[in-house]
C-alpha cells in the first residue's frame, strides 16, 4: 500500500523559517515535522511518495540517512502541482488503494483504523475530520452521519456548513486518479473534494479522537511544541551539547545552544547553535539556526530566520525578522493549496 505525502509547499506562513528549509524538514523537538507522519504510517504502507518540489534535495538528503523500514520514492515536481496535482503527478507509483497526507499535520490520528473504516463503509474516498473553532483557514465539510455531502475550502465565515474540518489525510481508491487532471496546478481540495461529491461517490469522513495540530502557522508551530512537550513531563526539551547559565523553562533547544547568565527564555523554539548572551528576555520566540542575541535584548513574539544577530539592547515585539536576500522563487503568497480569490 501506498502513501503520497504532500510536502512540496513553500510554508509562506512559517516565513523567515521556511527561507532556508522545507516546511517538512522544520524541526519539531529537534526532529523533523515530516518524520512524525511516517512513523504514523501503518504497517500496510510500505512505499511513501514524497512529493515535493521547493528544497526537494534536502528532504531527500534526510530520508537517505534516516531509514523508515519503508521504500521512499521522492517524486520532484518541476513547479508546484497543487494538492491535486501533486497526487496525479504520483499515480505512477500507485498499486491500490492509497493515502495522500498533508505533510504539517501532528495528530494522533489512527490510519489502521481509518483503512478499516474505509473498507467496511465501502468508501470512494475518506477524510479525515476534526472540530475546531474558526474554520475560515481550513477545508469544512457538511456531513450526515458518516457521509459528507459538502466540502468548502477556506468559506467566508457565512458559508462555513459546520465546525469539522478536512484534518488533511485522505485515503482513496485509485479511481480517484482519473479525476484529476494532469500537467496542471489541481487543488484538490478546491477541485477534486467537490466534483466527486457532485457524482454522488461515497465521500466519508473519519474523525481524529485525542489531538490534532495543523503545525502551517507560527502560532501553531510553537503550541505544538508546548502540547508534546506536556506529554514528556519535562520542562524543557533540551538538545546535545548545550550551555544554559539562565533560566529556561517551557522551551525546546536544539543542540549547542547558549544561554548566557541572567537570561530568561520562555516558552520558545531555539535551534541549533543560538547563542543567546547574559541579561536578556525571551517569550514565545522562535529563533532559527546560528542566530546570535545580544545581552540585555527583549523579545516576545518574535521569528527570526537562520544566521541573524540582534543588537544588545534590542526591544523587539510581535516580529519577524529577515536582513538576508529571500531566495529566488519563494512566492509572496500560499500558492500549492489556495488559488487566489
Ligand atoms: N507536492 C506539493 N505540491 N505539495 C503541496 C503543494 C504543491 O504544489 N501545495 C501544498 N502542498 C502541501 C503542503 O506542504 C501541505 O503539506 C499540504 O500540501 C496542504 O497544503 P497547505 O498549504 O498546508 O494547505 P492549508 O494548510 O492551507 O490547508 C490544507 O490543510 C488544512 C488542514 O491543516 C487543506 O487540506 C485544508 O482543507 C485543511 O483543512
Ligand atoms: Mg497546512
Amino acid at each position: 500500500m501506498e502513501a503520497i505525502i504532500l510536502a512540496g509547499g513553500f510554508g509562506t506562513r512559517l516565513k523567515p523559517l521556511t527561507y532556508t528549509r522545507a516546511k517538512s524538514l522544520l524541526p519539531i523537538m529537534n526532529r523533523p515535522m515530516i518524520s512524525y507522519i511516517v512513523n504514523q504510517l501503518p504497517d500496510e504502507v510500505n512505499r511513501v511518495i514524497l512529493a515535493v518540489n521547493y528544497r526537494k534535495k534536502e528532504i531527500e538528503e534526510f530520508f537517505e540517512g534516516n531509514d523508515f523500514g519503508k521504500e521512499i520514492i521522492v517524486n520532484e515536481e518541476k513547479t508546484p502541482l497543487g494538492t491535486g496535482g501533486a497526487a496525479k503527478f504520483a499515480e505512477k507509483h500507485i498499486t491500490g488503494s492509497f493515502f495522500v497526507l498533508n505533510s504539517d499535520i501532528i495528530s494522533s490520528l489512527d490510519m489502521k483504523k481509518m483503512v478499516d473504516f474505509h473498507y467496511k463503509n465501502n468508501g470512494f474516498i475518506t477524510i479525515s475530520l476534526w472540530p475546531v473553532k474558526n474554520v475560515s483557514e481550513f477545508g469544512v465539510v457538511d456531513i450526515e452521519g458518516d457521509r459528507i455531502k459538502k466540502f468548502v475550502e477556506k468559506p467566508r465565515p457565512e458559508e462555513a456548513p459546520s465546525n469539522l474540518i478536512n484534518a488533511g489525510a485522505y485515503f482513496m481508491e485509485p479511481e480517484v486518479m482519473d479525476r484529476i487532471e494532469s500537467g496542471r496546478l489541481v487543488s484538490m481540495e478546491k477541485e477534486i473534494f467537490p466534483k466527486v461529491i457532485g457524482e454522488g461517490k461515497s465521500f466519508l469522513g473519519y474523525r481524529v479522537s485525542g489531538y490534532w495540530i495543523d503545525v502551517g502557522r507560527i502560532k501553531s508551530y510553537l503550541r505544538v511544541h508546548r502540547i508534546l512537550m506536556e506529554k514528556t513531563g519535562k520542562e524543557n526539551f533540551v538538545g546535545e551539547n548545550c550551555k544554559i547559565q539562565g533560566k529556561v523553562s517551557g522551551s525546546c533547544l536544539g543542540d549547542g545552544v547558549f544561554v548566557g547568565e541572567g537570561t530568561e527564555v520562555r516558552d520558545s523554539i531555539l535551534y541549533d547553535r543560538v547563542h543567546v548572551s547574559e541579561m536578556a528576555k525571551m517569550k514565545n520566540c522562535v529563533i532559527g539556526e546560528d542566530c546570535e542575541i545580544g545581552r540585555d535584548s527583549d523579545l516576545e513574539n518574535v521569528v527570526i530566520g537562520d544566521n541573524e544577530v540582534i543588537e544588545d539592547g534590542s526591544m523587539i515585539r510581535d516580529k519577524k525578522i529577515w536582513t538576508q536576500k529571500i531566495p529566488e522563487g519563494y512566492p509572496e503568497e500560499q500558492v500549492g493549496n489556495v488559488l487566489k480569490r
